[in-house]
This record gives C-alpha cells, structure tokens and sequence, in this order.
C-alpha cells in the first residue's frame, strides 16, 4: 500500500498531532506523516520526535515577512512531496500565497461546529459564556476565509452543567482525537481532498 504523505502543522500542545501518528502507527492506515512544520518551538514538536518523524521550526522571526516565513515552509513541503497537509492546533493564519499552492490539500482541525465560534481557538469558553447545550468540532478544507471552507466532518459534544472551558475543551480534543484519523483515512482512501 503507497500511504497518502501528510504533514501536520502545530503550535501547542500536539495531543491531535500524538493521535494521527497513533492512527499512523498501524500498518492499515492508508496514510503517514512524513513531516511536521511548527511556528515555535511547541510542546507538539515532543510527538514527532517521539515518532521519528521530520520536523522544522519555521519562526516568524527568522523571515522578514509571514508570507516569506509561509514560501519557506511550502518549499520544505514540496520538497518532501507532501500529499495533505493538516493543521493541527496551528494558530498562525496561512498566507494567501501558500493556501493557493495547496488549494483542495489543506485541511483544519477546529472546536466548534463551524460556523459557530469560528475564528478564534477560544471556541469552547465562547460555547459556555453563549450557553449553548451542545458543541463539537469541526474538519474542514482550508481556505483563504478564516475557517470557513468547506466542512468534511463534524462531531457533536454535549455541554454539562457544571463545566469549565478546560473540562469541555478536554472532551472536544477526545472527539477530535476520533474525528481528525478518521477524515484523513477516508481522504487517504480516495486519494483525493475535495476541491474547494
Ligand atoms: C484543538 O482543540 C484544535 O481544534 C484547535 O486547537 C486545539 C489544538 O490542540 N485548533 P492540540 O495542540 O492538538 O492538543
């Protein structure tokens, strides 16, 4: 089996990155990650290394623009022939440029069920200060609108009473912990991500 090529794109605490690469490890999973790319030195960086996958440091500061410090990434992810990229946690918003070069190959992670309390990774304390009873999480196709392309897959989460924004964020990374291997298989069977 040819495995799709991904990489994961991080800046936190990597526990969506941890779970793909689990998914990974079994030797069914029609895809692999061949490259993780960071925009500081994340704690997610820990995963990768714990799975000897590739991983490159792309800070903001060593590029005089966001868009130069997006070319370089593309590059090192056209250069490892990249078939999926996925955003994992990532919290910089991707440069048009870079978003074109990878149209339809693009995906997100988010803790809502877009559109509600798109734009912000707060997304679960806005779900508890709106008082909605259910929430989830969102993948979808990313495009040059904040996330708001195309959705793949949603997961609903229950609001209980009592919750904090940690307890329920806490809940929504289970889900997505389920969610995102699971959209990355079904793409990685069909060879193909959706065009936008
Ligand atoms: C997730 O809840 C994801 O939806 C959001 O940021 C969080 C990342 O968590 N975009 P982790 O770094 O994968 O643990």
């Amino acid at each position: 089996m040819t495995k799709l090529r991904v990489a994961v794109l991080v800046s936190g605490r990597g526990s969506n990155l941890g779970a793909l690469l689990d998914a990974c490890a079994n030797p069914d999973f029609p895809a692999g990650v061949v490259l993780v790319c960071a925009n500081r030195d994340a704690p997610a960086l820990q995963h990768a290394r714990r799975s000897g996958v590739a991983h490159v440091v792309f800070r903001r500061q060593a590029y005089p623009s966001r868009e130069a410090r997006d070319l370089a990434m593309a590059g090192a992810l056209a250069a490892t022939q990249v078939e999926l990229i996925v955003c994992a946690g990532y919290d910089a918003i991707l440069s048009p440029v870079f978003v074109d070069q990878f149209a339809g190959r693009i995906i997100n992670v988010h803790p809502s069920l877009l559109p509600a309390f798109a734009g912000s990774m707060d997304a679960p304390a806005r779900a508890l200060a709106a008082g909605v009873s259910e929430t989830g999480c969102t993948v979808h196709l990313v495009t040059n609108d904040v996330d708001a392309g195309p959705v793949l897959a949603q997961q609903r989460v229950a609001v209980l009473p009592g919750d904090t924004a940690e307890a329920l964020h806490r809940r929504i990374r289970d889900a997505e912990h389920k969610l995102l291997p699971a959209v990355v298989r079904g793409l990685a069977e069909r060879r193909l991500v959706p065009s936008r």
